[in-house]
């Protein structure tokens, strides 16, 4: 059906159940699909040739806007606050509020260094972040194809919108909901809009209007993307799910968490920094025959 789902970076623990669900998928068509996706170490590249790619945060963080002293605090919270992200002896409840204290200590520092607007766009073209192989498929197919795509990132919305957009990318079929810069009116960084949206309270309680899923009420069949145990839940502001395809990119401490992945996502792509498998998959349910 999808050879691709034969690589050898694809784990499943149901294959048959795999198989099911995409034979729903693609009986529903374009017309009953929608894709549901995380950005940061899902749409863009974990690693490059042996080094890590940057997160929309990372960005910002590594970027001449940010001095030599915050640029060290930013560093500190990282190395703190994400190996307890992705900790899979940690419940999610004992991890929720360390999440809530990183963001918010990270966008505290970002709010004090004047960044402005204007630089958004030339910080984004001078990093170092990368989509994954195969993203101007995947972008244009589900463009072609009118099936709505909806980012739900925890990351920061105006420097993935930028990379989406340098990128050529950025169809009117894709919708965001992330955290969203707040600038004066001399264009200065000021805070975050709310309510903050972290790796843990990625659902419906961070979306403000429903009214977009609502729009979609034909759309019941939903392909999620996501990296972290905490996009599983992307999906659950959709009230009528009839048919939900998970796969999840295991970048990091693979052989700790595979167990966990293993049991949460449908298919699981190990070491794989292509779009591949979800490109596989679309074009089995849109093909026209
Ligand atoms: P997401 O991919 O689930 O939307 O989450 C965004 C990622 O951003 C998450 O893995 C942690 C990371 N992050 C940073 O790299 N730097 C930061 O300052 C913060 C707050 C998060
Ligand atoms: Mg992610």
């Amino acid at each position: 059906m999808v050879p691709e789902l034969e690589k050898e970076t694809v784990r499943m623990k149901d294959p048959e159940q795999v198989k099911k669900i995409v034979s729903r998928l693609k009986k529903g068509g374009a017309v009953q699909l929608q894709v549901i996706s995380d950005f940061d170490m899902t749409l863009t590249r974990f690693g490059f040739n042996g080094r890590r790619c940057p997160t929309s945060h990372n960005i910002i963080d590594n970027s001449r806007v940010i001095s030599e002293e915050g640029k060290k605090r930013l560093k500190d919270l990282l190395h703190y606050y994400y190996p307890i992200e992705i900790d899979p002896y940690r419940t999610v409840a004992d991890k929720l509020p360390l999440m809530v204290e990183w963001w918010t200590k990270a966008h505290d520092l970002l709010s004090q260094q004047k960044i402005l607007k204007s630089d958004i766009s030339q910080i984004v073209k001078e990093s170092d972040v990368m989509l994954r192989d195969g993203f101007n498929v995947f972008f244009n197919q589900l463009y072609q194809s009118q099936v709505p795509l909806f980012i739900f990132s925890a990351g920061v919305g105006d420097v993935l919108e930028e990379i989406i957009r340098q990128a050529g990318m950025f169809h009117p079929n894709v919708n965001v909901v992330s955290n969203y810069m707040d600038f004066d009116d001399d264009g200065v960084l000021r805070g975050f809009k709310g309510p903050l949206i972290h790796t843990y309270n990625k659902n419906n309680t961070v979306l403000k209007n429903t009214e977009y899923f609502q729009q979609l009420c034909m759309k019941t069949n939903i392909l999620l993307l996501g990296d972290s145990m905490g996009d599983l839940s992307m999906a659950d502001g959709v009230a009528n799910v009839e048919n939900i395809l998970r796969v999840g990119f295991l970048n990091d401490k693979i052989e700790e968490q595979r167990e966990k992945y293993m049991e949460a996502y449908d298919v699981v792509l190990e070491k794989d920094e292509t779009l591949d498998v979800a490109n596989g998959i679309l074009q089995f349910i849109l093909a026209k025959t």
